[in-house]
């Protein structure tokens, strides 16, 4: 790699980031494209965001990803933040531009993206396993289309809360109920999709599961994890075994992953190169 006054900087902002594979995934592409930028992980502690979004002016740097913790308390220190990222109250990528530095979040249409990829078209009803920053995201972007989403969460007020703020910026109908409710039962049949946003089943607990019963769900409907290490989980062995089809949540990493890139650079991302190294890489680890 080279490195010179041209250079451009980018990177990745969260704590700790011990096991992000981001910076793997957007230097790969730099290099594959022949792109003079490089992407760097930076530990940055709570506290520290408006140092952050001013140092980043200050040197330069073009933009970076946000990650955990701080998705959501960035936001104040920004100069804007898009539709989808006020939608949901998170930001995971992050543009400088003439010194302004804009807001965006690219989650839930890198999971959409992963859901056309995989030829799965957008359901009339989905069950959300998660009322987090994630489910708030892909929530959002499957009301804009139309689904009708339950909400199921350990929580059930957090699940209630994210139903209410997606009607009521969408208009679309949706439910927030808890993991155990009677009523999970007058969805399940209808249920087009249903979707883990839960961290259940992430490395190193693969042998876990969220508790949700797979063989209640309509035969023709789609499991998707959002996990992507193991790119294949628990969740998702156990339904291909009843014969449905799944969706692992590797490409809607690696989505998230193109649409920050294809925004930084104004470039088409090599997104297959990025999804066939990244799942080299998992595979590796794993043995
Ligand atoms: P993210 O931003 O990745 O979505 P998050 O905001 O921490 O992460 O949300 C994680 C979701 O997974 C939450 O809905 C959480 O449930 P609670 O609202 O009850 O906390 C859910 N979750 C996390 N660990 C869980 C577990 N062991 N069992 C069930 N649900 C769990």
């Amino acid at each position: 790699m080279r490195i010179d006054q041209g250079t451009r900087v980018y990177g990745l902002i969260g704590y700790p980031l011990d096991h992000s594979l981001s910076p793997f995934i957007h230097n790969l592409a730099f290099e594959a494209m022949g792109i003079n930028a490089v992407y760097l992980p930076f530990p940055v502690k709570p506290g520290r965001l408006s140092a952050v979004v001013e140092g980043a002016r200050a040197l330069g740097i073009r933009g970076f990803n946000v990650t955990i913790p701080h998705k959501e308390t960035i936001i104040p220190f920004l100069d804007g933040i898009s539709p989808e990222a006020e939608a949901c109250g998170s930001v995971n990528t992050v543009l400088i531009e003439e010194d302004r530095a804009v807001g965006h979040n690219t989650d839930g249409i890198g999971f959409m993206d992963s859901l056309e990829q995989e030829g799965v078209e957008v359901p009339r009803m989905a069950i959300i396993l998660g009322a987090g920053g994630a489910a708030r995201a892909i929530g959002h972007q499957l009301a804009l289309r139309g689904t009708v989403t339950v909400f199921l969460n350990r929580t059930p007020e957090r699940a209630e809360k994210l139903a209410c703020d997606i009607t009521r910026i969408t208009g679309q109908e949706s439910f927030g109920v808890s993991w155990d409710s009677d009523r999970i039962s007058d969805f399940v049949q209808d249920a087009e999709l249903l979707i883990n946003t839960t961290p259940v089943g992430m490395y190193p607990g693969i042998d876990q599961r969220p508790p949700f019963v797979l063989k209640n769900l309509n035969p023709k409907s789609v499991v998707a994890d959002i996990i992507y290490n193991p790119p294949k989980t628990r969740l998702l062995r156990e339904a291909e075994a009843l014969g449905l089809k799944t969706v692992s949540g590797l490409g809607m990493f690696v989505n998230q992953g193109v649409r920050s890139w294809e925004m930084f650079t104004g470039r088409e991302a090599p997104r297959k190169l990025m999804e066939d190294e990244l799942r080299g890489l998992l595979l590796k680890n794993e043995t």
